[in-house]
């Protein structure tokens, strides 16, 4: 596996490439790598004849100066993994790569950005819209791996790349988790041992919640009893819970049509989203 951190390096290596006529697959991430990330790798190796990795901890998603500082951070270590398993290239771009002086360009996708973690998290999804747009510029993929977990991140990269023709197709892969429900994310090495005890309730709650509106129950009451039980179960508090079309995104209070449950909630100092999906 090569390693680099320049926008010339890569571009000479995926200019070979493409000479060759061979297939690439990007996954971004923000590294703190873990089993979810590799399950994105394994998926881009099934496919594609070379597979880049994106390292960056992107300032411009971040919210929060705290949240970004905290953001865990194992170069070293994820890039034992990425070469064990088999990824050609590792970018990980300095932060004039992505953001040279003056960058004043900014990603902006209506619509599915609005509302959920759109609300709680203001300009989020612009950096997230802004830096994938730079990451497909710079990598020029064929595909793109994206994690379930994040849905709605999911949902605005796709509509992103419709609108903006970026000829990149893009690979949703469904969330890897725990053996206790717990999906994984690197923010979860944040959680103290209690708070890692108590987090896999938002799954469960979420679980439920859909089982019981595949049998009919009233969407407000069933999302009002979960709220009660993720806070019953040690959660400080719960940021949203809706029930949502899986398709668009648009707020549902009938369960008409293939739709995903959707969660953020805070426990300690850590915040944690999930997702799953309600078919009726
Ligand atoms: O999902 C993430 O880790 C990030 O939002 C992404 C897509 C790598 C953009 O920084």
């Amino acid at each position: 596996m090569k390693t680099v951190h320049t926008l010339e390096d890569v571009r000479w290596i995926t200019d070979d490439w493409r000479r060759a006529g061979e297939t690439v697959a990007v996954v971004p991430t923000m590294g703190a790598l873990h089993a979810g990330h590799m399950s994105l790798v394994e998926a881009a190796r099934s496919w594609a004849d070379r597979v880049i990795v994106w390292i960056f901890v992107n300032p411009k998603q971040f919210d929060n100066p705290d949240d970004l500082e905290k953001y865990p951070r194992h170069m070293d270590r994820d890039a034992t993994m990425l070469a064990r398993a088999g990824v050609d290239l590792l970018y990980a771009p300095r932060l004039e790569e992505v953001y040279p002086a003056g960058f004043s360009t900014r990603v902006s996708v209506a619509g599915v950005s609005e509302g959920l973690c759109g609300a709680g998290r203001p300009g989020h999804f612009d950096g997230v819209a802004t830096v994938v747009t730079k990451i497909f510029t710079q990598t020029r993929p064929d595909r793109a791996y994206f994690g379930q977990k994040d849905f709605q991140q999911l949902q605005v990269v796709s509509r992103l790349v419709r609108d903006l023709d970026l000829g990149v197709e893009i690979i949703g892969c469904p969330t890897v988790r725990e053996a206790d429900g717990l999906a994984l994310s690197s923010r979860n090495e944040r959680l103290t041992e209690d708070e890692r005890r108590k987090a896999p309730a938002l799954y469960r709650a979420l679980c439920r919640a859909a089982e019981a509106l595949r049998e009919g129950a009233h969407v407000a009451e069933t999302l009002a009893e979960a709220r009660l039980e993720i806070v019953s179960a040690g959660f400080a508090s719960v940021e949203y819970l809706e029930l949502r079309a899986e398709n668009g995104l648009a707020p549902l209070d009938r369960l008409s049509e293939p739709a995903r449950l959707l969660a953020a909630a805070h426990i300690g100092a850590v915040r944690l989203i999930d997702n799953v999906p309600v078919t009726p």
